[in-house]
């Protein structure tokens, strides 16, 4: 029997991984968040507490589901939280969405999450805490770095490979081949034709942007 779920952050992202998690059939028995005062309800769901609650010895029963999203320049809160869960040796199951297709070849780490209509083909490998989201696709043998977000929309053609911390765009389009290195940012929209360096926001028909390591996160 699969355990009970607990989701981190009650924001939109946690609002759709609620969803994602309803659709499973899956039991979401609580929410952390430091925003909202424990014993409330967030969507009928209870709050438990802040990060604090994953201390607390009933959290090895459950799964975690971490409902934080990240845009471009936003600080890395994804990443810190999803290391509190690692170094507590916490539960971080893949998630993927009834409606989504993976192939079976695909290896998926701990946290990932694949939204509804995303498609994640032939023996492409996701790292840990990859958010694939609606209706983006993962072509074939496509190599995702630790904490990559893509967008809704967005298409990986075959063999793409995305460093740790990227982030690509809604609707953004990376022809076959294509490397990005870590921490880039890819603008909404944009095609992408050549690789793309570590750490540069990339806005087409623009140079590229420099971006710190306390933006990127890695
Ligand atoms: C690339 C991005 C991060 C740039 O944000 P920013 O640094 O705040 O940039 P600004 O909005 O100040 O725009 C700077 C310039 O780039 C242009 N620009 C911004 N985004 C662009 C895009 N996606 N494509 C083409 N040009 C873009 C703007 O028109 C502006 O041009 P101007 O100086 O001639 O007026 C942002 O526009 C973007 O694409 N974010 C991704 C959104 C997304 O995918 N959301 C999904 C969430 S799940």
């Amino acid at each position: 029997m699969s355990k009970p779920v607990v989701l981190l952050g009650h924001g939109d992202h946690a609002l759709v991984l609620r969803a994602l998690i309803r659709a499973q059939g899956r039991d979401l028995v609580g929410v952390l968040t430091p925003d909202l005062p424990a014993g409330s309800l967030w969507q009928g769901v209870p709050v438990l507490g802040g990060d604090e609650w994953l201390d607390h010895p009933q959290a090895r029963a459950h799964d975690f589901a971490l409902g934080l999203g990240r845009m471009p320049g936003q600080p890395p809160l994804r990443q810190q939280v999803f290391a509190k869960l690692r170094a507590r040796g916490l539960a971080t199951p893949p998630w993927i969405h009834p409606a989504a297709w993976v192939d079976p070849s695909a290896r998926l780490a701990d946290g990932v999450q694949i939204m509804a209509g995303a498609v994640v083909q032939v023996a492409a490998v996701l790292a840990e805490n990859v958010l694939i989201n609606t209706g983006a696709q993962v072509d074939h043998h496509g190599q995702i770095g630790a904490h990559v977000h893509v967008a809704p929309g967005a298409v990986l053609c075959g063999s793409v490979q995305l460093g740790e911390g990227v982030f690509v765009g809604a609707g953004a389009v990376l022809i076959q081949g294509i490397t990005v290195g870590a921490g880039a940012e890819i603008a909404a929209g944009a095609t992408i034709y050549r690789s793309v360096p570590p750490g540069v926001r990339w806005i087409p028909g623009r140079a590229p942007i420099g971006l710190s390591q306390h933006e990127t996160g890695v």
